[in-house]
């Protein structure tokens, strides 16, 4: 499993950033899963610069721009040279700040010019009679996909982020039979445009209310290759507990 800790802005001191961390190091050590954090961007130039561990790193964000004259951006360039390897793209979070679809689409293309894989997030708001969500959701993948080389397509990480089970509980999160029709679907997407077993080089997550109580149920049958979590991930216990019921 590939599992992504999405700090978000909620580590907001050094000494818990890097406690943290030496948990994310053990349990990358017991060699189950790959683990990725992503702090926010201070700790991460100060957590990946240098990293020599078998944790992998990943930026919240990336800037649109290539840099220069540009106050406040963070890079694809500097992130490259700080020895991050992920990139979150289009988090609900920075879409709901106003990210649209063609700025993802050039933030994922800076990442992958510079050798970071883009973890693409994508997700409905709320899920309606119509099922009009499924189209958003391929909008919202074809938008990236259809610009990208095959070559690029297969580096991509899809994180599959409901807006309406994030940041709730186990209990309020997706069902796994909801979770895994969403698999195939998000599949068959990737299948238009990486036809035959290339597809299968992209790994889809799941993000939204991961928690210990639902990790195992979620991760079965479903098809994920992985998570990205959030508010779990920031309680080491919590953190620990998640990998230790999917390994
Ligand atoms: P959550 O966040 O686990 O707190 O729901 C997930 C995310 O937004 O990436």
């Amino acid at each position: 499993m590939l599992i992504v800790a999405n700090w978000k802005a909620y580590v907001e001191t050094m000494e818990k950033a890097k406690r943290l961390l030496s948990v994310a190091k053990r349990l990358s050590m017991a060699g189950h899963h790959e683990i990725v954090i992503a702090p926010s961007a201070p700790h991460l130039g100060y957590l990946a610069g240098g990293n020599r561990t078998s944790v992998e790193f990943a930026a919240q964000d990336v800037s649109q721009t290539l840099g220069g004259a540009a106050t406040g951006e963070v890079t694809a360039g500097l992130l490259a040279d700080l020895g991050v390897s992920y990139v979150i793209v289009g988090h609900s979070e920075r879409r709901a700040a106003g990210e649209t679809d063609a700025i993802v689409l050039e933030k994922t293309r800076h990442a992958l010019a510079h050798g970071l894989i883009p973890i693409l997030c994508i997700g409905e708001r709320e899920r309606d009679a119509e099922a009009a969500y499924i189209t958003h959701l391929r909008t919202q993948l074809s938008s990236v996909l259809s610009v990208l080389s095959q070559k690029e397509r297969m580096r991509m990480v899809i994180a599959y982020e409901p807006i309406w089970a994030i940041g709730k509980s186990a209990a309020e999160s997706i069902t796994s039979a909801d979770l895994t029709e969403m698999v195939l679907y998000i599949r068959k997407i990737l299948g238009e445009f990486l036809p035959g077993k290339g597809n299968l080089k992209v790994r889809i997550l799941y993000g939204g209310s991961v928690e210990s109580a639902n990790a195992r149920t979620l991760a079965a049958s479903s098809g994920i290759d992985g998570f990205l979590i959030g508010h779990a991930s920031v309680d080491a216990a919590s953190f620990g507990a998640i990998a230790k019921a999917v390994s």
